[in-house]
């Protein structure tokens, strides 16, 4: 029985989880004190995981039907993220260790990201494919062993996939955060209205690198360009448009990374991977290649403490040593780094 803690960003998770089964999963979220702000906030993230902390753990144990004292090893995200908003999980987890006498396991975000899908699908097929795609991340891993030899093939060389929705929503004036309202508005649009530039696909570029920032870029001068003549800015066909050179280039290195390294499995993880064009999309190109796509339900997609419960569960499963109570947080862990 593992009690998962999360404080990475402006989710505070607490999920509990048994092998690969999902008892609970307590998330409370501090994203409309950042609304205002257009993203999220650090000190006002770690405040909110402070008060809402405690509250969390009980909303999980209750949902359980479990005590404290039914936990057996308690994990926790190490890293990487905010670090004020880290060290109040980690301070968090190694209170509950201690005073339950139970072994702490520090671990890695992205890797969390990846083992939860344990939860939703079963064992995770290696190696597989992850792409991982969020406010704060955009990786391509390949994942040979989740629990110790993940492999990074690139990341993002600028914005996150995540960060680019949020600032586009923010050109077209429809809130925050904005994946879901870009994803709602696109459904209405044309997609091929207007061709958007797509970021690092030249032959001479890193094939599985990622940049957004140009396209961001492009899309907020398109929108003054319209406006500064007068004339109205179609938002859904933006949205679209926008949005479709997002997850035309995630689909296309994606697969391209799978058939490179033998991989015939694709998992797609983070706030990101909630986006209907990107499920549809990647579906569609990996039957084309063979290839089968596993994505957790939005509720696990998105930042949570089952994930890092479910990665705690299969570091015990796998006899894996303990970390040690003195564990640092570490706002830029490295992937390679699965366990602190
Ligand atoms: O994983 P997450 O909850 O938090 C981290 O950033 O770690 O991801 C949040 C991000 C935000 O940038 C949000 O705009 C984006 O995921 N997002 C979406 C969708 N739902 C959430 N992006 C595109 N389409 C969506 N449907
Ligand atoms: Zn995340």
């Amino acid at each position: 029985m593992v009690l998962g803690f999360e404080t990475s960003c402006d989710e505070t998770g607490v999920g509990i989880v048994r092998g690969t089964e999902l008892l609970a999963d307590a998330v409370a979220t501090s994203v409309d004190e950042h609304a205002r702000f257009g993203g999220v906030v650090p000190e006002v993230a770690s405040r909110a995981h402070l008060e809402a902390m405690v509250p969390t753990v009980h909303r999980a144990l209750e949902t359980a039907g479990l005590k404290l004292t039914d936990i057996d090893a308690v994990a926790v995200t190490a890293g990487p993220g905010l670090v004020g908003a880290l060290l109040v999980g980690v301070a968090a987890a190694k209170g509950y260790a201690l005073a339950l006498d139970k072994p702490l396991y520090g671990v890695n975000h992205l890797a969390a990201h990846v083992a939860v899908d344990q939860l939703e699908h079963g064992p995770l097929p290696e190696p597989c494919m992850a792409l991982l795609v969020s406010g704060g991340h955009s990786s391509l891993l390949l994942v040979p062993d989740v629990t110790n030899d993940i492999r990074p093939l690139g990341s993002t060389v600028d914005d996150a996939a995540g960060e680019a929705f949020d600032k586009v929503a923010r050109v077209l004036g429809l809130g925050f955060p904005g994946g879901p309202l870009i994803d709602r508005a696109a459904t209405d649009g044309d997609a091929t209205a207007i061709t958007f530039p797509r970021g690092l696909t030249g032959p001479k570029d890193p094939p599985f690198d990622f940049s957004f920032s140009g396209l961001k870029t492009a899309v907020a001068r398109w929108v003054e360009a319209r406006e500064r003549a007068g004339e109205p800015v179609p938002v859904a066909d933006v949205a679209a448009s926008f949005q479709e050179a997002v997850v035309d280039v995630l689909t296309r290195k994606a697969i391209r990374a799978c058939k490179e390294n033998g991989v015939d499995h694709l998992l797609i993880g983070g706030g990101v991977a909630a986006n209907s064009r990107l499920r549809a999309l990647a579906q569609q190109r990996a039957e084309q290649a063979g290839i089968r796509v596993r994505v957790p339900r939005p509720k696990l997609c998105t930042d949570n403490g089952a994930m890092v419960a479910a990665l705690g569960a299969e570091l015990v499963a796998r006899g894996a040593r303990p970390s040690p109570l003195d564990l640092p947080a570490d706002s830029s862990m490295l992937i390679t780094e699965v366990l602190v």
